[in-house]
């Protein structure tokens, strides 16, 4: 696990901006899991600099969104105003800005009429399509990633999820901002990939900001690994690379230790 640590948001989202960036100028036809919430942003504006000013290519790349809430809608199509789906989210903040193709970014369906098959349907895609190549990740208050809630296994694959209380909590500000929908009146359930799709994928890259964050991104990488935090599970997967603010790292106990891996590992170009 490398844990980079950067002075503010700006940095982190130019550190994985730059991690993602670098994935697709070694394969143009690199698979790209891709994460919503507040913290992605930066990383995304970057990526839309980048292609706007840089070249960055996104043609013949295609992306496997993690999660979707149920029972709203996924038309990538139609003017969002009505909606606050993470469809919605990734047009607005990234897709509409890049050359990424139709068809080749997906996102759970939020309203699809047979939720269970289209798990199955999700995850075989992503088989099909080779496995993702680099997976991006937030983490949740209650330590999820995707919407992958206390309790889930660490075998699973892409399935409908009960929210918890304190995600609708945490989430609700943001869902709110855009939608203008009622607290009440906000989905309880969401179609997640699982914690085995993403500990399949090849590179897992996972970013925190804000104190808020602090300890349980203390407890996903330094606590013991539990399904009550899925987030602890990423300590199993074989290439995960975590970035940081100081207030997001605040709380590690072996901050030093992660420094100077880093800067070894830049010296020594590995
Ligand atoms: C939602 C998403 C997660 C995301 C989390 C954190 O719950 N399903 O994938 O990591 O929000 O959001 P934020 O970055 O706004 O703190």
């Amino acid at each position: 696990m490398d844990v980079l640590i950067r002075k503010n948001y700006d940095e982190i989202s130019r550190t994985a901006a730059n991690i993602i960036a670098e994935q697709i100028s070694m394969n143009s036809k690199c698979i790209l899991g891709l994460a919503t919430g507040s913290t992605p942003i930066g990383t995304y504006k970057e990526l839309i600099r980048q292609h706007k000013e840089e070249n960055l290519d996104f043609s013949k790349v295609t992306s496997f969104n993690l999660d979707e809430y149920l029972g709203i809608s996924i038309d990538l199509d139609k003017p969002y105003n009505e909606d606050q789906s993470y469809a919605r989210y990734m047009w607005e903040e990234l897709f509409k800005h890049i050359n990424i193709k139709k068809g080749n970014y997906y996102v759970p369906d939020g309203l699809t009429e047979d939720p269970l098959k289209h798990c199955e349907w999700y995850e075989a895609q992503i088989k099909k399509a080779g496995g993702i190549d680099i997976q991006l990740l937030g983490i949740g208050g209650d330590g999820h990633v995707g919407f992958n809630e206390p309790g889930t296994s660490f075998n699973s694959k892409t399935h409908i999820t009960a929210l918890t209380k304190q995600t609708l909590d945490d989430n609700y500000e943001l869902f709110y901002k855009k939608s203008g929908i009622p607290r009440e009146k906000m989905p309880h359930f969401a179609i997640t990939i699982g914690i085995g799709t993403i500990l399949d994928s090849r590179h897992a890259l996972l970013i925190a900001s804000g104190k808020r964050k602090a300890d349980i991104v203390a407890e996903a990488i330094e606590g013991p690994l539990t399904s009550q935090i899925t987030s602890t599970s990423l300590q199993l997967h074989p290439k995960v690379t975590i970035v940081l603010d100081e207030d997001a790292a605040s709380s590690l106990k072996r901050i030093k230790h992660y420094k100077h891996v880093e800067n070894l590992k830049k010296k020594f170009s590995l």
